[in-house]
């Protein structure tokens, strides 16, 4: 059992989904500072959302793929979708992303409404790296690039190539067939096709799903590269730690979006503050030593054999809980605030779906 006793209700969930956003304004977007300030001519609202989702849903016939979903994406923000496989991550990038009609609801991608007549102008606008690359293997990176800048019918093909490989570290593989080159670059040559038309929004359905650890770091560099660069960034993926790192906030879809904040925010709101104590042996009356100490809520065993205790706030109490074990002669190990990961978040939100179900 995964759960925490410390662990808030779920009006904090609730409170969470309607939590402001706090994008890091970007710099410079790839595509130049005007690609994401363009004035809109399809009658979408110039404002300071790349992407903004209201109730949007969509349905295969009966199977709901995700339902009810609302949030929003700053210019220059990265922005994690989190969540199980079959919770919708990826029809979600498709409905975005123009390739899927939505059933129900509106959104706005990059200033556009979101509309079949407006699907050129969205696609003009955006990329999305799928989960499989889908490259032809027989061609050279450099011929896979300009039959991809042909359909997308772009001008300055050579030189927008050359930019994406610079910007993917892929230069010196330009004149290799794509067949020869190994999954994680093939995952690179994908990234740069998705850069080529300089896109204000870059979806990026598990970047680095089935990669190694060696290429995963190459493509967690480069998005921080992008990020760095301003472009704004959908990412979906499974790994929470990846989540962590790249993203400015993330949220978190189980067929319907659970939770939406910064990492730290999502711990902070979820969880409450706690101290992990470890003594030599045990303490003989835990009760007696913990009971009545100022900023200290409750206590309990941890698994690890020390003391998890449930505290309202970490300054008062951890000076206090240093001089009452001293004070019961305990050898104190370690003293320290709990870090809750992502991880943790996550988990305890899919367990509640999951009990949700069973009840
Ligand atoms: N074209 C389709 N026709 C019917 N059902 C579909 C179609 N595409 C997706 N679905 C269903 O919609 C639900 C969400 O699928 P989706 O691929 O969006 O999930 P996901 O979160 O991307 O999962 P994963 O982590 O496995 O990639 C699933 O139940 C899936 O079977
Ligand atoms: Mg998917």
């Amino acid at each position: 059992m995964r759960r925490s006793p410390f662990v808030r209700k779920r009006r904090l969930v609730a409170a969470l989904l309607g939590a402001p956003m706090a994008p890091e304004p970007g710099t410079q977007a790839v595509g130049g500072a005007d690609s994401a300030s363009r004035p809109s001519t399809l009658g979408g609202s110039e404002d300071q959302s790349a992407l903004v989702v209201e109730h949007l849903s969509k349905r295969f016939g009966e199977r709901v793929a995700f339902d009810d979903v609302s949030f929003e994406v700053g210019y220059g923000e990265v922005f994690g979708f989190l969540g199980p496989n079959g919770a919708g991550k990826t029809t979600t990038v498709r409905t975005l992303g123009t390739l899927v009609a939505p059933t129900s609801g509106s959104a706005t991608v990059a200033g556009i409404p979101l509309s079949a007549e407006n699907g050129p102008a969205i696609r003009a606008r955006i990329s999305i790296m799928p989960e499989s690359p889908g490259l032809y293997r027989r061609l050279t990176v450099t011929e896979n690039l300009e039959c991809f800048a042909g359909l997308y019918e772009l001008d300055d093909v050579g030189g927008r190539i050359e930019r994406a490989l610079r910007a993917v570290n892929l230069l010196d593989r330009a004149g290799d067939p794509c067949g020869s080159l190994s999954k994680g670059l093939r995952q690179r040559v994908a990234l740069a096709r998705a850069l080529l038309n300089d896109p204000t929004v870059l979806f990026l359905d598990e970047p680095t799903s089935g990669l190694d650890p060696v290429a995963t770091h190459d493509v967690h560099e480069l998005i921080v590269s992008l990020r760095e660069r301003g472009v704004t960034i959908f990412l979906t993926t499974h790994r929470l730690e990846e989540a962590e790192r790249l993203c400015h906030r993330v949220a978190i879809l189980n067929t319907t979006l659970r939770l939406v904040g910064r990492p730290d925010e999502l711990r902070e709101r979820l969880f409450n503050q706690a101290l992990e104590v470890r003594v030599r042996g045990s303490l003989a009356d835990p009760g007696v030593v913990f009971g009545d100490l100022p900023g200290v809520d409750g206590w309990q065993e941890s698994s690890s054999g020390g003391y998890e205790l449930a505290v309202s706030d970490p300054g008062i109490a951890a000076p206090a809980v240093a001089r009452a074990l001293v004070s019961a002669g305990a050898d104190i190990l370690s003293l320290a605030e709990s870090r809750h990961s992502l991880e943790d978040v996550y988990l305890q939100l899919i367990d509640e779906d999951v009990e949700a179900k069973r009840r």
